[in-house]
C-alpha cells in the first residue's frame, strides 16, 4: 500500500502526518508526542546521535556533547555551505538535516507499518526574504537533504497553505479566510477561500488568493528578548579601557540566535574572549560571560530566555534564574519589556498581514475568519498585531503544533493518491 506523508520540518519543532485511505493522522514519534523539537545532540561519551525529545534530555542533563537547533535557519544562508566540527568528525549541514530527516521518516514508519517513500514537505513563504536565488536554493537544499534521507518522491507546499487545508477541514460554509501561521522562524500568512465542496477538489490553485511571509518568528523574538534583558548582564555594551570601545557585540548576539551559539565554542573565539576581559573596564562581566562559553551553557540560557517568553503569553511578568551564572542572580522581566523589545517585529507582521489582503486583491472587512497556527501565535501582543487588520474577522485557534502537518498530509494524499481527505477525530 503506498502511503502519502506530510513532513512539517519545523525551525523550532517538526510533525509528520500520514494520510491513508482518506484520513488523516498526526503521528506519535517519540514518546506518544507527535511535536517533536527539531534538534540533534551528538554525544561526546558515547559517539552516537539523538533526536528530538531524546537530544535535548541528554543536552540538559549536562552530558559532554554538542547541541544543534534552528537548523533549518541555516537554509539558503553562506553558514550551511561552512562545515561543523564534532569532536573528531566535520559534518556538512546538509548532512544534518538529512539526518533529521531520515529520524522523522524512520519514526514514521514505525507508526505507518509501512515506509513513506513519498512526501510533501512543507516549506515557508521565503526561506530567505529578499533573495530570490538564495530562496530557490535553500528549497534545492531542503530536497537534497530529503533524497539522502530516503524520499524518493519529494514535493514541496506552503506551510500557511497547508494550515489552511487543515483548517478548511472544519468549516461548515464558503468563507474567505486569513490563515497566519507564526512559528519559530517565519510568520506566514494566505489568503484562501475554503467550503467542505471545495475541499474535496483535487486542484486548489484557484481558490488560493494570496500568500507572503516575512522572515520573523519566536527564535527572533528569543534573541531580542535575550539582547534586551541577559546579554548587558553578560557584557553587551561594556567598556574596554583602550579607547572607550564597547566589547564587540557579535559575541553577545551570537551567543542569543539558536543556530549560532555553537560558532562561540571555537577555541579561537575563547582565547579572543579571554583577551578581551584583560582589557575590560568590566571584568566581572565578561567572566560571565567567559563562564557561559566555557561550560557551553549557551542553549540552556537561551532556552531559560524561551521559557520566560512563553510564560509572559499567560502572565505579565516572568523571572529567569541565573544561579549558575552569577550567585543568587534572578532576572526579572515585565511582559511590557518583551513587548518593546519585539516592537519593530510586530510592525513587520502586521504589515505583511495588510499585504497579504491587498495582494488577494480584498479589503479586510470580507475576510470573515482568521485562523490562528504555530506556537508564536500564542503571544498576545502577535496575535493582536494579526487580528487588529481584520478587526470584524471571527479568530479560530488551531492546532498550534500540527496544522501544518495535517494540511501537508492532506496535500499528499491528493497529490499522490489523487483523492480527498478529511481528518479523523
Ligand atoms: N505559549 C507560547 N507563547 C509564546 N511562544 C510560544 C508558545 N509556545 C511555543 N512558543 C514558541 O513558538 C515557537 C515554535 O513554534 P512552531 O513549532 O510553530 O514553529 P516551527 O514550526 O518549528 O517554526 P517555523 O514554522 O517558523 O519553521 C518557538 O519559538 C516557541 O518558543
Ligand atoms: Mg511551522
Amino acid at each position: 500500500m503506498s502511503h502519502a506523508c506530510g513532513i512539517d520540518f519545523g525551525t523550532s519543532n517538526s510533525a509528520v502526518a500520514v494520510s491513508s485511505n482518506g484520513r488523516v493522522r498526526l503521528l506519535p514519534l517519540q514518546d506518544g508526542v507527535t511535536s517533536v523539537p527539531t534538534a540533534l545532540f551528538f554525544s561526546f561519551d558515547d559517539d552516537t546521535c539523538t533526536h528530538g525529545r531524546a537530544a535535548m534530555e541528554r543536552y540538559l542533563s549536562r552530558e559532554p556533547g554538542r547541541l544543534l537547533r534552528s537548523i533549518k535557519s541555516l537554509l539558503g544562508t553562506p553558514l550551511f555551505e561552512e562545515v561543523t566540527q564534532v569532536k573528531y568528525r566535520r559534518y556538512a549541514y546538509g548532512e544534518i538535516i538529512a539526518d533529521f530527516l531520515k529520524f522523522l521518516r524512520v519514526s514514521a514508519a514505525r507508526e505507518m507499518g509501512g515506509d513513506p517513500r513519498s512526501v510533501v514537505i512543507g516549506r515557508p513563504a521565503y526561506f530567505v526574504d529578499d533573495d530570490q536565488p538564495a530562496d530557490d536554493k535553500a528549497q534545492a537544499q531542503l530536497e537534497a537533504a530529503a533524497r539522502a534521507a530516503g524520499f524518493e518522491t519529494i514535493a514541496f507546499q506552503f506551510e500557511p497553505i497547508a494550515a489552511a487545508l487543515h483548517y478548511e477541514q472544519s468549516v461548515t460554509d464558503e468563507e474567505i479566510a486569513l490563515v497566519a501561521d507564526i512559528g519559530g522562524g517565519t510568520s506566514d500568512f494566505s489568503v484562501l477561500r475554503v467550503s467542505p465542496r471545495l475541499a474535496t477538489k483535487i486542484d486548489r490553485r484557484g481558490d488560493i488568493l494570496g500568500y507572503n511571509g516575512v522572515h520573523i518568528g519566536g527564535t527572533d523574538f528569543d534573541r531580542l528578548l535575550s539582547m534586551a534583558t541577559l546579554m548587558p548582564f553578560l557584557g553587551l555594551g561594556s567598556k574596554l579601557r583602550m579607547k572607550g570601545m564597547d566589547a564587540p557585540s557579535w559575541y553577545f548576539a551570537d551567543l542569543a540566535t539558536w543556530h549560532r551559539i555553537n560558532v562561540l565554542y571555537d577555541g579561537k573565539v575563547l582565547t579572543e574572549v579571554r583577551s578581551v576581559r584583560r582589557d575590560s573596564a568590566e571584568p566581572e562581566k565578561i567572566d560571565r560571560l567567559l563562564g557561559v562559553l566555557e561550560l557551553r551553557k549557551g542553549h540552556e540560557l537561551l532556552g531559560r530566555i524561551e521559557q520566560a517568553k512563553i510564560d509572559m503569553s499567560s502572565m505579565t511578568a516572568a523571572t529567569v534564574s541565573l544561579a549558575d551564572v552569577a550567585q543568587d542572580f534572578v532576572l526579572e522581566i515585565k511582559r511590557r519589556r518583551f513587548e518593546q523589545a519585539i516592537g519593530e517585529s510586530l510592525g513587520r507582521i502586521e504589515g505583511r498581514v495588510r499585504d497579504v489582503i491587498a495582494l488577494a486583491g480584498l479589503k479586510p472587512g470580507t475576510v470573515r475568519t482568521v485562523f490562528l497556527t504555530g506556537g508564536s501565535s500564542g503571544i498576545p501582543a502577535v496575535r493582536n498585531a494579526v487580528t487588529k487588520v481584520v478587526p470584524a474577522a471571527q479568530v479560530v485557534v488551531g492546532d498550534a503544533f500540527g496544522s501544518v502537518a495535517a494540511g501537508l498530509a492532506i496535500d499528499a494524499e491528493r497529490r499522490f493518491n489523487r483523492r480527498s481527505a478529511r481528518l479523523s477525530a
